[in-house]
């Protein structure tokens, strides 16, 4: 491994997530499909003079300096250091491992709407592990950069499945289940989606909570809900592979209803799925925890401006994403 000290500055991105199919269920050990969107999250770093840790996030209105165990503000007040200390972990992992006693300033600036479910932490730690490695001389392997970010997002998470830094390492689509490994899916086709956010906020945890209380009540009922969410991924993963757009369609607006059988949707998600639905969209679902956060909508090519309009005017904000098979890389 290369270890020298890298002059000026490198700037590094990583994509964000959806989850097309298997939200929750995963959690019972049924697989679930993701995909890396255009949407990026960017890290610039740059060496300092002193051995100081300083990072400015614009997206979310914090910065300031870490000086060992110590942390002082510049933006975003006692709420700075909480916001900042994934980052920062993330920042001392790749030092740690180059056994280099420098200090960084990282800027970070993103596409990606954060706490909405598209996984915008992942793609802020993925990125900034890339720029601070690329600026000392690094070149980590991606198994490496996955595991780093995964550590960092345990702060954010607690006990996350890993999905979020796996997809923004490695970008493609992925299937994911349970104690097994990550399986890259290969999917070609250019898949089209309007994201649209409801703009509530939620806990993941909460919902994932709620999941769990209701199955325990009535488990003979939502066991083969569950089962079901599971064989609409292994489907999936089919009609992508075969770009059948109609099938994934489909079997989103049904894993949708599984969804809100298990108690994870909400009203402002419903009126943005069926005003996509009627605005022309293929399919139509949450994505991620629910309750709130963002859905996707598969429209056709020519409806995709008409469906972002119809979850606009149904109160969400929205925007156009696009698979992309880019994961982390340096940008300069
Ligand atoms: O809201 P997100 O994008 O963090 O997705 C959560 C996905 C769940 O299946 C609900 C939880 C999990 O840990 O897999």
């Amino acid at each position: 491994m290369v270890s020298s000290l890298k002059k000026g500055a490198v700037t590094a991105s990583a994509p964000a997530k959806v989850i097309l199919f298997g939200e929750h269920f995963v959690v019972y050990g049924e697989p679930a499909i993701a995909l890396a969107i255009d949407k990026r999250a960017y890290a610039h770093a740059q060496l300092r003079k002193d051995k100081r840790v300083y990072i400015n996030s614009a997206d979310m209105h914090v910065s300031g300096t870490f000086m060992g165990e110590r942390f002082q503000a510049a933006k975003g007040g006692s709420k700075a250091r909480a916001k900042l200390e994934p980052v920062k972990s993330a920042i001392q992992q790749v030092l740690e491992k180059a056994q280099k006693k420098v200090g960084v300033n990282v800027q970070i600036n993103s596409d990606i709407p954060v706490s909405a479910g598209l996984g915008s932490s992942a793609a802020v730690a993925t990125s900034t592990i890339v720029a601070v490695s690329q600026l000392l001389g690094m070149e980590l392997p991606r198994n490496q950069i996955f595991r780093m970010a995964y550590e960092s997002e345990r702060l954010v998470h607690g006990t996350p499945s890993g999905i979020d830094p796996a997809i923004s390492t490695y970008g493609g689509s992925l299937q994911f289940q349970r104690g097994k490994d990550f399986v890259p899916l290969n999917v070609q086709a250019n898949i089209p989606l309007v994201i649209g956010n409801t703009r509530v906020e939620r806990s993941t945890g909460d919902l994932v909570a709620n999941v769990r209380r209701i199955r325990e009540h009535y488990s003979s009922i939502i066991d083969p809900i569950i089962k079901a969410g599971g064989k609409i991924a292994v489907d999936a993963v089919e009609a992508l592979r075969q770009n059948d757009l109609r099938t994934v369609g489909d079997l989103m607006n049904i894993n949708h209803a599984l969804l809100c059988a298990v108690g994870v949707s909400h009203e402002a998600l419903e009126r943005l799925v069926y005003a996509a639905r009627k605005g022309g969209a293929l399919g139509a679902k949450l994505t991620g925890g629910g309750g709130g956060g963002c859905m996707i909508a598969l429209p056709e090519e020519k409806k995709l401006k008409q469906v972002m309009k119809a979850i606009e005017r149904a109160g969400g904000t929205a925007f156009m994403a696009r698979k992309t098979d880019v994961g982390a890389q340096v940008e300069s």
